[in-house]
């Protein structure tokens, strides 16, 4: 029997949860050792799944040197991607990394071409594309029945959802609000849909209008230091697409606007995120499908997220979910931020 990969978590906070239960239904991998900064956070993780009690780490570094691992998994805020990356991938290892990849673009460059002199790969977690309803768009896209995506909408607005927990809201560790935590998974679905066409300029703008108000919600005010709890934006792409982009934490609509939204308009057909829907001109009629007998896909998106990596890895193919997609998107939410602060389209 082939040896099991041995997996290195590097954040031990709420994702890494989910990550853990992956791992543990993935047969070809085990997470071997933590790490995490805080003692609690490793500890009660060890615990919950099982990992030796010998094998936690408060230093990734020292967990790279101590213990001989096959693939990080780094589930940190935002900020701490880039440099555990650039070390579990110094040290010949894999890397799956959390949304979003990194809190710049420079940042995102840094771990693919690390990954590149590594020959390692490098895969980031949009766990959106092993839904149901991303792997029944993808589908209707591979049998050409949209033929060329040229506007797109794409939306994701929490009425009353600033996160009181983690540190999403503190610029430093996050380096961004609802556009990295919420906007990055709906530009990625969208893109992944349109076989992520080149873009060219962002026109943005960001609100910090009700995160000072924390009525129904649970955050401190005073640690809010990101710069937005909602941003719009247009994107316009090198093929003449466009795509126009909605998120927030807290914004004055109802539950059902808030919905998360993707709809994508090709010259042959229509998507819609959900229910996945095909619109098509058929018999003279505008016609919505919606499969009877979905595509069958695993509950838990996570698992079937780090099932992809492992059969990347051990079929020698390419990442399931590439650095080089996720800098486009990351390109993406640095230019609505930069727009949004100078209140001018911006060229990414
Ligand atoms: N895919 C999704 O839907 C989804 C959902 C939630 C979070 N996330 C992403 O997962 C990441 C973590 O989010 P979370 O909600 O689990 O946060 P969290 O705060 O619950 O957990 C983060 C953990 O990382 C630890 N940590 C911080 N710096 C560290 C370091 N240098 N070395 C080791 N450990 C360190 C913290 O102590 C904490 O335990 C973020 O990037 C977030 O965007 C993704």
């Amino acid at each position: 029997m082939q040896k099991k990969l041995r997996v290195g978590l590097i954040g031990a906070g709420g994702i890494a949860q989910s990550h853990m239960a992956g791992w543990e239904e993935n047969q070809n991998a085990e997470v071997v050792a933590i790490c995490d900064i805080k003692r609690k956070a490793r500890e009660d993780t060890a615990e919950r799944w099982g990992v030796a009690k010998n094998a936690l780490f408060d230093d990734y570094e020292k967990m790279l040197e101590k213990v001989e691992l096959d693939i990080v998994d780094i589930c940190t805020p935002n900020a701490y991607h880039c440099a555990p990356a650039l070390a579990g991938f110094a040290a010949g290892c894999h890397v799956l990394v959390e949304k979003p990849v990194a809190i710049s673009a420079d940042e995102c460059r840094e771990m693919i071409n690390a990954g590149k002199q590594a020959d390692r790969l490098l895969m980031v977690a949009q766990v959106l594309r092993f839904s149901r309803e991303g792997q029944t768009l993808r589908r209707w896209v591979d049998a050409g029945l949209v033929g060329d995506i040229y506007w797109g909408h794409c939306s994701l607005l929490r009425p009353r959802g600033v996160p009181a927990w983690g540190e999403f809201i503190d610029a430093e560790a996050s380096g961004g609000g609802p556009c990295y935590d919420l906007g990055v998974h709906i530009i990625d679905m969208a893109l992944y849909l349109m076989d992520f066409p080149e873009p060219t300029s962002v026109s943005a703008a960001t609100y910090l209008k009700l995160a000072d108000k924390p009525s129904l919600m649970k955050h401190n005010p005073a640690k809010y230091t990101v710069p937005e709890d909602m941003a719009a934006g247009f994107i316009r792409f090198a093929n003449g697409a466009t795509l126009s982009v909605q998120t927030s934490w807290a914004l004055n609509v109802t539950e059902a606007a808030a919905r998360l939204n993707v709809i994508l308009c090709g010259t042959e057909g229509g998507l819609q995120y959900s229910p996945p829907t095909l619109i098509r001109e058929e018999n003279g009629m505008l016609t919505n499908s919606t499969p009877q007998v979905p595509v069958e896909v695993p509950d838990n998106g996570i698992a079937a997220e780090i099932a992809a990596f492992v059969e990347a890895i051990l079929q020698g193919r390419p990442s399931p979910v590439p650095g080089e997609q996720a800098l486009i998107t990351q390109r993406i939410l640095d230019g609505i931020y930069a727009s949004g602060r100078t209140g001018e389209e911006v060229e990414v």
